[in-house]
């Protein structure tokens, strides 16, 4: 595909984003405590989080090697953190859960499966195909903010996630008031530790798909926090009242 083609499809995929944002304001995606029968056929829970999640371990992989091995340092980095997370996201993450009886709807899977597989190829497709970093990209404020950025960002959202497996720690299925470190302050620090890394991957890769999977992490998440804290609201009277759904002190 030639840069002008890859440049379009990035922009045709941002705005497909900015169309379903305010949609999904509107509807609950209904999977983990929103999960509704009403949306068909059905999965395992920890089986989707395998199969939606690993597609994009898969397709970055293969768009990246696709050429051969051959890539500048900054790229191989940029295809280890990208390992990393989704080792964890796809295998590490699902095998901690306390998920056991629960399913998600087919439908989701299949959509977390397209919107995986999308993000993979663009970024995967872009490091091993388009990008051409120099030595000094190590060096530039680009690369050294975009880095720490990521780094503090997968800190909060893997600490907030084993906050919140820990909370079934006594083979419970059920729900509780999460407590400590940023449930302090909001409701949903998983996904405010994943916007924040993959705003730290957009910044030190500065790229265009790095753009637009910040943006797509952006929509998925933030209404589904807001659902969460609503949720959280309803289920427990003694829900702390400071606390907010998403951003510390604002949202
Ligand atoms: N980049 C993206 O676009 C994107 C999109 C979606 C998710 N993610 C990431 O994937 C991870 C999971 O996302 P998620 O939305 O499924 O997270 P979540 O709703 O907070 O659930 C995470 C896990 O913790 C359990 N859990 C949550 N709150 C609990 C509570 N109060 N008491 C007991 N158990 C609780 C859930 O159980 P149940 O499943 O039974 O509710 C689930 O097993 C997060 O790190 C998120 O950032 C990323």
């Amino acid at each position: 595909m030639d840069i002008k083609h890859f440049i379009l499809l990035n922009w045709i995929w941002i705005g497909i984003a900015l169309i379903i944002f305010p949609i999904l304001f509107k509807i609950t995606v209904p999977y983990g405590r929103h999960s509704k029968r009403s949306w068909g056929a059905m999965t395992g829970n920890r089986l989707g989080w395998i199969l939606m999640e690993s597609t994009s371990l898969l397709v970055f992989s293969i768009c990246f090697l696709w050429n051969g091995f051959i890539h500048g340092l900054a790229s191989w980095l940029f295809f280890a953190v990208w390992l990393i997370h989704y080792i964890n996201r796809s295998y590490v993450f699902p095998s901690r859960l306390m998920t056991k009886g629960k399913k998600m709807p087919l439908a989701i899977m299949f959509m977390a499966i397209l919107f995986n597989f999308m993000n993979g190829f663009l970024n995967g497709y872009f490091q091993g195909n388009l990008s051409n970093y120099s030595p000094e990209w190590f060096y530039s404020p680009q690369f050294i903010s975009g880095s720490m950025i990521f780094t503090l960002g997968m800190m909060i959202n893997m600490q907030s996630d084993s906050i919140l497996i820990s909370l079934r720690k006594n083979n419970s299925n059920g729900y509780f008031i999460p407590y400590g470190k940023m449930f302090r302050y909001i409701s949903c620090p998983n996904h405010f530790g994943e916007i924040i890394e993959w705003a730290g991957f957009a910044v030190m890769t500065w790229s265009l798909p790095g753009l637009a999977f910040f943006i797509w992490t952006v929509v998925n998440l933030m209404p589904r926090s807001l659902d969460h804290h609503r949720w959280y609201k309803r289920e427990f009277q003694d829900y702390p009242k400071n606390r907010k759904a998403l951003i510390p002190f604002i949202l």
